[in-house]
């Protein structure tokens, strides 16, 4: 197991609770391993993708007779992990260490998440996305080929706005930020009140000085909301698949522009992470230097520069140098 208990011991968005109706069981990689989500009604399973009797994926195999079943030797493993029947050997009991790998899962915001470990803290709220009054609007997975802590920094990062994302984010005639503060909290990095320009801030067409607040719940968990006027907020849920691959999920949720089709907002979303993604791939290094003497560091990047220190404070060291 790789040494970093902070990420083993946290819960990862790894996959749609819809993906498992299009391929059950599922492959995912999780922190540089395989595992296998399966579904037997209504209730999901993650586990280590490989059967101990010659390390094959179990991902490869089927479900039948209420088991997940191997596809080499044909055992099948119950709910619990157990294997239960070897049909070389029908008359024999599988040994009590005949079991599978066994992960905690839960559902949340339509994601499954996985621990590999024992989180001390549960998956974070998404205050926006339980009230009533918002409009809920899932947009991802986008893969990165980079590390999922250069992928967190990027959406924290206001400054790229009117060059990564003009017309839409950002206006390069108006790329100012006003200072704004930073802090490192127990439940994570707040930064509030950065304001400036956006000439289209949702997909919706209007140009607004809009004013964010940033906060990173967890070492791959992020948020910002729109504080000012109309409501905007994203959480995004970053899965680590190994240390340079990486896949995020930006769910969206706002109190406005009803009747503006979902598909609109979600383009746009795909889109502006769409011109993300080059900009992070060809960050280098490939690992997020948490040595703030490493790389230049300005007043605009305080919330970067938060998020680095926590990282640090934490101990995080999958994706970071
Ligand atoms: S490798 Fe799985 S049953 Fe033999
Ligand atoms: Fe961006």
């Amino acid at each position: 197991m790789l040494n970093d208990p902070v990420l083993v011991n946290d819960w990862h968005a790894v996959a749609e609770v819809d993906d498992l109706k299009k391929k059950n069981p599922l492959p995912v990689r999780l922190l540089g391993e395989d595992l296998v989500l399966w579904e037997l009604n209504g209730r999901i399973h993650a586990w280590q993708d490989l059967c101990v009797h010659r390390g094959t994926k179990l991902s490869m195999g089927k479900i039948q007779s209420d088991c997940l079943i191997c596809p080499y030797h044909g055992w099948h493993y119950d709910e619990s992990g157990q294997c239960v029947h070897i049909p070389a050997h029908p008359e024999q009991k599988p040994p009590a260490k005949a079991k599978a790998n066994t992960y905690k899962i839960q559902i949340k915001y339509g994601l499954i998440w996985v621990t590999q470990g024992n989180p001390p803290h549960d998956i974070p709220t998404f205050p926006e996305w339980e009230d009533e009054s918002y409009r809920n609007l899932p947009s991802g997975p986008y893969h990165f080929n980079a590390a999922a802590p250069r992928v967190i920094e990027n959406f924290l990062d206001v400054a790229h706005f009117p060059f990564v994302h003009e017309g839409s984010l950002g206006d390069p005639s108006r790329p100012e930020i006003a200072d704004y503060e930073a802090e490192i909290l127990d439940a994570g990095v707040v930064s509030e009140g950065i304001e400036f320009f956006q000439p289209n801030p949702d997909g919706t067409g209007v140009g607004a000085v809009v004013t964010y607040t940033y906060r990173v719940f967890r070492p791959l968990v992020a948020y910002f909301v729109k504080t000012k006027g109309p409501s905007f907020a994203a959480m995004y849920a970053v899965c680590p698949i190994d240390e340079l691959h990486s896949k995020g999920w930006v769910l969206m949720s706002m109190n406005y522009g009803f009747d503006q089709p979902a598909e609109e907002i979600i383009s746009f979303q795909d889109r502006v992470t769409g011109e993300d993604i080059p900009v992070v791939e060809s960050q280098r290094p490939e690992l997020l230097p948490l040595d703030l003497q490493e790389e230049l560091h300005l007043k605009s990047d305080r919330t970067a520069i938060a998020y680095r220190k926590w990282l640090n404070q934490l101990g995080v060291t999958f994706g970071t140098a």
